[in-house]
């Protein structure tokens, strides 16, 4: 279902320049003990976050994502492709990932 070479390159812009895993830590892509973020960390508004306990916003594991490819991302499925998601992170974290890197990163996402 997703392409071996690609995402291979893709593994690199994730733990490199996209710099995806500083919040989503492999094995489960998740982070470990504290992994709760203010909305402004990933550029959602806060209206579900003013609702947890905490105010924020707890990393989803991205293991087995490809599973779910319906319905959406994030918590409330505001991101309809991947190519959405990563287009939010580029921009919010001025990344500057080429189209390249960006396809690269989706097929990685669909190989863990
Ligand atoms: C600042 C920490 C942080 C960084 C950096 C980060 N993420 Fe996330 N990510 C989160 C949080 C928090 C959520 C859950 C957001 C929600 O539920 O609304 C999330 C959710 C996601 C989801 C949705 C999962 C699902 O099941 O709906 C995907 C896909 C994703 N991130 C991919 C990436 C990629 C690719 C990168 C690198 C370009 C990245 N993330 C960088 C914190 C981060």
């Amino acid at each position: 279902m997703y392409n071996k070479d690609a995402a291979g390159r893709g593994e690199i812009v994730f733990n490199g320049k996209a710099k995806c895993a500083s919040c989503h830590v492999p094995p489960l892509f998740t982070e470990p003990g504290w992994n709760a973020h203010k909305p402004s960390d990933i550029c959602i508004d806060d209206f579900q976050a003013n609702r947890s306990p905490d105010k924020s916003y707890v990393t989803q594991g991205l293991k087995g994502l490809w599973s779910h490819m319906k319905g959406g991302f994030y918590h409330d499925g505001r991101f309809a492709t991947l190519i959405d998601v990563v287009n939010h992170y580029n921009d919010c974290k001025k990344l500057s990932l080429t189209e390249e890197e960006k396809l690269d990163l989706i097929e990685y996402l669909k190989s863990i």
